[in-house]
């Protein structure tokens, strides 16, 4: 069980139409802590049959909706914002027994989640059109942006509150309705969401939630749906290139927030203890299990001993355990699938010459605390050049040149997230440009915000969230052209 101060947070069945909902067979799937394998809860399990009620609701409240002043809607947020940071530790206790981190980091989540619908109740008032001086003398253009229309939003499990946050708000904010489906592993983070939306004044069919184990099917019938006219989905690239092919009978508007395969690079001159906090930051967050964490870290000739001396040191500091243990810094992966992969990518660097500097292989794919490990003498021939670790492993490539590391670091399918140490404004401009990449930390490991756009290029994805940009996704141009003006 899960100790809350506000014992009304913790729901388990679906949030539809205003109404906590069971399935239509009853169906219920088990939720667990990733720690200790402990049940949480039985959640409502929908299948495909329960989901055209769902767009029926979201369609009609979508209606009542835009038709709120942007004051309105501004005024609503702000309150579901402001409640989110009154409740935020029972947040962070629902997120860290379900998803894992650790409570001061999932803490973090819950305010970086409330940080988007903050920002978002401002952005709503203003959603400025635009006049254009008309083409002939007794025309006026004026551009106006109106709401999408229902938003489907499937969120992942390393950001169970946080990725739901992001892609709502701009959403409401712009005066759409929407239909969550969060990852299967972290339904509770989100129905608590729905409670204080609820609680805030959101109104019924506006912010719907389905809970479901199916979520090939369930997101069929939602992609099928012509009433669904945008999908914002953060997840895998083989899962996102699955719903682009669905979206494109109904012709959607989407944002995906895809796969990564960041590099972390030092250069030379980079400030030592700097980049290898940097590193630290930027790897071992989540335990590894971030988008944007970085994946390859490449670092110069010069610097090379140095760096993988004092990271070492440091990386030997991270406490691994219960994510309520004071002083843990890297929780649980969140499960033996988990486990085996980042278990397999060892194997294969171990196979082709890698060597394990710190840490080791999880011993038994059961057991879900990966001790931080670092790997060095890794070459571009091995799986950890190419593929996504999502858990606890550093791997270190040494290069030699600006224009090598530039090449190697582009050398990938992804284009989400990259980093670089170095201090030379040259080189800095140079390397800043040239990599291929919606995102570069320059001198810093954490990137994330909600006042900068978030998102990828290549394989990662499109589609910006959080910032002045954010909102555009959730909005259609209109002009008007007004002709006969005498
Ligand atoms: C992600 O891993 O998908 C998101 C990470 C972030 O927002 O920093």
């Amino acid at each position: 069980m899960i100790n809350l101060e506000n014992t009304a947070l913790f729901k388990d069945k679906a949030y539809i139409d205003g109404i906590w909902k069971s399935a239509q067979n009853g169906k219920t799937f088990v939720v667990t802590n990733p720690y200790n394998q402990q049940e949480l809860a039985q959640v409502s399990d929908f299948g495909p049959e329960d989901i055209p009620p769902v767009i029926k609701a979201a369609e009609s409240a979508f209606h009542i909706w835009k038709k709120k002043t942007a004051a309105e809607r501004a005024i609503i947020l702000r309150k579901w914002y402001e409640l989110q940071i009154e409740h935020a530790e029972d947040l962070a206790r629902i997120l860290t027994t379900e998803q894992g981190k650790p409570f001061p980091e999932a803490l973090g989540e819950i305010k970086y989640g409330a940080s988007f619908v903050e920002w978002f109740a401002e952005e709503a008032k203003r959603v400025y059109g635009d006049v254009i001086p008309g083409h002939g003398e007794d025309k006026r253009i004026v551009v106006i942006k109106q709401p999408i229309g229902v938003v489907v939003a499937i969120t992942p499990w390393n950001f169970p509150n946080a990725m739901i946050t992001r892609k709502v708000a701009p959403a409401l904010a712009a005066g759409c309705s929407v239909v969550i489906k969060p990852s299967e592993e972290t339904p509770l983070s989100a129905l608590a969401l729905a409670v204080l939306a609820e609680k805030a004044g959101i109104p019924k069919g506006v912010f719907n939630i389905v809970t479901t184990t199916d979520s090939a099917n369930v997101g069929k019938v939602l992609t099928d749906s012509p009433v669904v006219k945008k999908l914002s989905f953060t997840g895998s690239t083989p899962v996102g290139k699955q719903l682009m092919r669905q979206s494109a009978d109904t012709v959607k508007k989407i944002s995906l927030e895809l796969g990564g395969n960041a590099p972390f690079i030092v250069f030379d001159d980079a400030v030592l203890e700097e980049a290898v906090q940097g590193a630290i930051a930027s790897k071992y967050r989540n335990a590894g299990q971030t988008c944007v964490c970085a994946n390859r870290i490449y670092v110069q000739e010069g610097i090379y001993d140095a760096f993988v001396a004092l990271f070492t040191e440091e990386v030997r500091k991270l406490k691994v355990g219960n994510g309520f243990e004071e002083g843990v810094e890297i929780g649980p992966l969140i499960n033996s699938k988990a486990v085996q992969k980042v278990n397999s990518l060892i194997d294969d660097a171990l196979e082709k010459g890698g060597k394990i500097k710190l840490g080791a292989k999880s011993e038994s794919n059961e057991n879900t605390l990966f001790q931080p490990t670092i790997m060095s003498d890794v070459t571009s021939e091995m799986k950890f050049a190419k593929e996504e670790i999502f858990g606890p492993v550093a791997p270190i490539f040494k290069f030699k040149t600006d224009e090598e590391v530039i090449e190697a670091a582009n050398n990938t399918e992804y284009g989400l997230a990259s980093y670089f140490y170095g201090n030379n404004m040259n080189r800095v401009w140079k390397v800043a440009e040239g990599l291929e990449y919606g995102m570069v930390g320059i001198n810093t490991g954490m990137i994330s915000t909600a006042v900068a756009p978030f998102g990828g290029i290549k394989e990662s994805g499109n589609g910006r969230e959080g910032s002045k940009y954010g909102m555009d996704d959730f909005l259609e141009i209109k002009y008007l052209c007004f002709g006969g003006v005498q």
